[in-house]
Order: C-alpha cells, then sequence, then structure tokens
C-alpha cells in the first residue's frame, strides 16, 4: 500500500527536516512581532466560495459530511483567518502581526514542487494600510530565507500591483467581470507558451506583453522597494509585472518568490486583500501577508545544502551490565528524566558490547554504567568523546552532568530537537 499521490509518509529523518523548517518560520516570525493562531481543518465549503476564486475552488477536496453539510478541507488559511478576524478583531490592538503554520490541501496534478498537502507558513498583517506594512511582510519573506544563508543570487522577490493591472483595464475598456480571466491568463503566462497567451488575450495581447516589457515605475511598487532598500534588502526585490496572483481577494501589491535560477515553482506568495475582510460581512479592515510551503522551500534548502536536519539525540544511554541491577538503573532513568535529560536504555538483557555499540550508535554524550557498584551506591559515568570515566555516588549523577551537559531548558533543546543550535544567530 502506497499513500495517496501528493501526500507524503514522514519518517523520523523527514520529520526533522520538516520541523527545522517549521521552528525557523516559528522564530522569524517572533523576530517580527508575529504571534501565533490557528483555525480548523475542516471548513464549510461556502467559506471558499465566496473568497478565494475559481482557480482554487476546483482543487478543493470537498464532501458532504454526515450531518449532510458541504465541507471543504482548507485549501488556504486566508479566509479562515478573514473568518477570526471579522468574528473578534474588537478584541485585540490594530494593527494584529498574525502568523500560522497550517497544513493545507488542493487536488493538484502532482509534480515537482506540487503536492496535495503541504504545510504553509502564513503572516499576515490586519488593520494597517500604509505601504510600511507590506514592506514589513515582504521583508519577513526574505529574512527567512536569509536566516538559511540564501543570498539575492538564490531567490528573488518580484513585485508588482494589481492597481497597474485595474488601470490597465480602465484604459482598455476591460469590465470587471472579463479581469479575472485577463489576471489568470497573465498569472499562467510563465508556463505557457506566447502562443497560448495571447490567443488566451486576444485583441489585450498587444497592450499586455508592452506593459510586461517595459515595466513602467507605479508608485506603490516604487515605495516598497525604497522600503526594502532602506532596510538593505534592496537586492532581493524586483518590480515585475507579470506577477498578478491567482487568487481573487488581493487589491493592491502582490508579489511572489523564486529562485533565481528559475528551476522551481513559486517559494512563496502574497499581497494586499483590503476587501476581503468586509466581503465576510464585517467592518472592512485592509490586510497583507504571504503564504510560503514547506515543499519548495526544502527542495531549495536541499540543493543549496543550507539545511541538514539530525535526529534529536538523547543526552544519555544508561547501560545495565547485570539484570540484578535493572531496578536500580530504572531507578535512575527516571530521576534522571525528571531533571530534564534524555535518556535512553536497553529494554532488555543484552551483551555489554551490544549496549555500548547501540550508546555510540545513538550519539549520546554520556554513558552510566549500573553493575554491581551500584548495589554500595557506586555508578560509572562515562563521557563518550573523551572516553574518561569516573565513578560517583548515584544521587551525584544528576548534578554532575547537569554541569556538563549541553543546555538545558525547554526552548533550546527544543531548538536542538529541530535540528538548530542553542541561542543560535540568525543573519
Ligand atoms: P498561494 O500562492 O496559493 O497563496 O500559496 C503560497 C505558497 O504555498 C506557494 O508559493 C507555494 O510555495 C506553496 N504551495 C501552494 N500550493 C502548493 C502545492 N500544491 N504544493 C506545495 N506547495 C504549494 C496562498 O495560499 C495565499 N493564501 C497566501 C496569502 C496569505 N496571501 C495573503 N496572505
Amino acid at each position: 500500500m502506497q499513500p495517496l499521490p501528493g501526500f507524503r509518509d514522514f519518517y523520523p529523518e523527514d520529520l526533522a527536516f520538516r520541523e527545522a523548517i517549521r521552528c525557523r518560520w516559528r522564530a522569524v516570525a517572533r523576530r517580527y512581532g508575529f504571534v501565533e493562531y490557528d483555525g480548523p481543518v475542516l471548513e464549510p465549503l461556502d467559506l471558499y466560495q465566496k473568497k478565494s476564486g475559481s482557480e482554487l475552488l476546483e482543487q478543493v477536496y470537498q464532501f458532504s459530511d454526515r450531518g449532510g453539510r458541504l465541507v471543504a478541507m482548507r485549501p488556504e488559511i486566508t479566509p479562515t483567518l478573514a473568518r477570526m478576524v471579522q468574528a473578534r478583531h474588537r478584541d485585540y490592538r490594530k494593527p494584529l502581526k498574525w502568523f500560522s503554520m497550517p497544513q493545507v490541501y488542493r487536488y493538484e496534478r502532482a509534480q515537482r514542487g506540487r503536492l496535495r498537502e503541504h504545510f504553509q507558513w502564513n503572516c499576515d498583517i490586519l488593520g494597517e494600510e500604509s505601504l510600511e506594512a507590506d514592506i514589513e511582510v515582504i521583508a519577513l519573506s526574505i529574512d527567512l530565507l536569509r536566516s538559511f544563508g540564501l543570498g539575492p543570487q538564490d531567490f528573488v522577490v518580484r513585485l508588482s500591483d494589481r492597481g497597474v493591472w485595474t488601470k490597465f483595464c480602465e484604459r482598455h475598456g476591460v469590465r470587471e467581470e472579463q479581469r479575472y480571466s485577463l489576471f489568470q491568463a497573465i498569472d499562467k503566462m510563465e508556463r505557457r507558451p506566447r502562443e497560448k497567451t495571447e490567443e488566451a488575450l486576444g485583441s489585450l495581447a498587444g497592450p499586455v506583453f508592452r506593459l510586461i516589457e517595459e515595466g513602467e515605475p507605479w508608485e506603490p511598487v516604487e515605495r516598497v522597494l525604497a522600503g526594502l532598500h532602506a532596510r538593505g534588502l534592496g537586492s532581493f526585490a524586483e518590480r515585475d509585472y507579470r506577477v498578478v496572483r491567482g487568487l481573487a481577494y488581493y487589491t493592491g501589491t502582490v508579489f511572489e518568490v523564486f529562485d533565481r535560477e528559475g528551476t522551481f515553482r513559486a517559494i512563496a506568495g502574497g499581497g494586499r486583500y483590503d476587501d476581503l475582510i468586509a466581503r465576510l460581512g464585517g467592518d472592512p479592515m485592509p490586510a497583507v501577508g504571504f503564504g510560503m510551503g514547506d515543499v519548495v522551500l526544502g527542495e531549495l534548502l536541499r540543493e543549496k545544502g543550507k539545511l541538514e536536519a539530525r535526529l534529536p539525540q538523547p543526552d544519555i544511554f544508561v547501560i545495565i551490565a547485570e539484570e540484578e541491577v535493572r531496578p536500580s538503573a530504572i531507578r535512575l532513568v527516571q530521576r534522571l528524566r525528571d531533571l530534564g535529560f534524555s535518556v535512553d536504555y536497553p529494554l532488555h538483557g543484552a551483551k555489554l558490547k551490544k549496549q555500548w555499540e547501540r550508546a555510540e550508535a545513538l550519539g549520546v554524550r554520556h554513558a552510566i554504567v549500573i553493575d554491581v557498584r551500584a548495589i554500595e551506591g557506586m555508578v560509572e559515568v562515562r563521557e563518550m568523546a573523551s572516553r574518561k570515566s569516573r565513578t560517583v555516588p548515584l544521587e551525584a549523577v544528576g548534578s554532575l552532568l547537569q554541569g556538563s551537559a549541553t543546555d538545558i531548558g525547554e526552548e533550546s533543546r527544543t531548538a536542538r530537537m529541530h535540528g538548530l543550535s542553542a541561542g543560535e544567530q540568525l543573519p
């Protein structure tokens, strides 16, 4: 039996890699003052019918539940965020700076960089209309990639504004209801032969290509570029009017992040959506944000050798030299775990050689040997790297190792588990 196409099994080493990414997402979001939220995996289908845009609707996993409700597995989290904010925004000071890391589901043709489930880091600022918010979220997406050691030679933010195309539509008499298909044709143009795009655009093909090729400055885009420049991030972004975004709700700034060589699909995408919350029936509220998936990001990091996630290792392996001292050994294991150490030991009697091999293979810093000396309350503590051993009283083991142990403390332990070193300096 295989998993369904486009769905992944996460063996421990895969999960370590995935969690290293998620841990970094969370750390960089916190650095920008974002707080985390989440919503339901299953939502009323209606939420997406009204909000996302028809392309995404074709990809929704939908069914009726046992109560006869039409439901959907979330293909994105922005409509959920809009619903949550609309319901309770009065409880929070504006602007809201919120992030989430949901698993989302889309029935796409599974291919490189596109699966039917992925984890998507979403960072959104709500209740702030100034372009500073647009700059802030774009800078955040750049800094996430910089934190892995990627530079302007590795990726680029392609920046545009829906306003460019709205003005174009007004000038060329493109009616409201035709605009979405125009945006779709522009959004797809890089993945299609030029003739196909020309065919889809009809008489607008000439003007569309001219606008893209000439790339005349558009004030809000220039201001965002200047804002990034002021932060020293100017080399990471470029004006590019081919970016319109497939989703229907964007109203202003739109951007997508790509690898420089153009090998992969988009690493991230987002923009401003000032009408979405009002469309859900709430007070109008400006909003801007982006989503970054784990799939393309993971492929890029692997290709560039920027992330090697290690499996979490225990701190200590307890060697049980004779079965009759097992009860003392188990008591020690329990005590050390209570003290916050990660401890492993043989679950059944085994030859000493095998136990030492296991300790080596686990990569522990210390092994503790429990043998007949335990009857007198003494144990041997060996530092694996130096192979130096000390015989110490059982009760002293905790404090002895506490001093020489790597950390400890929950945050750094979690970071280490996820392949980051404690107190890691991010650029
Ligand atoms: P999106 O462009 O549809 O935007 O998705 C954002 C990112 O999610 C993409 O750039 C890509 O990295 C990843 N992604 C999307 N679909 C797949 C897939 N099938 N397999 C793997 N990765 C995928 C949104 O979803 C917006 N809601 C983002 C947003 C937040 N806009 C404002 N706030």
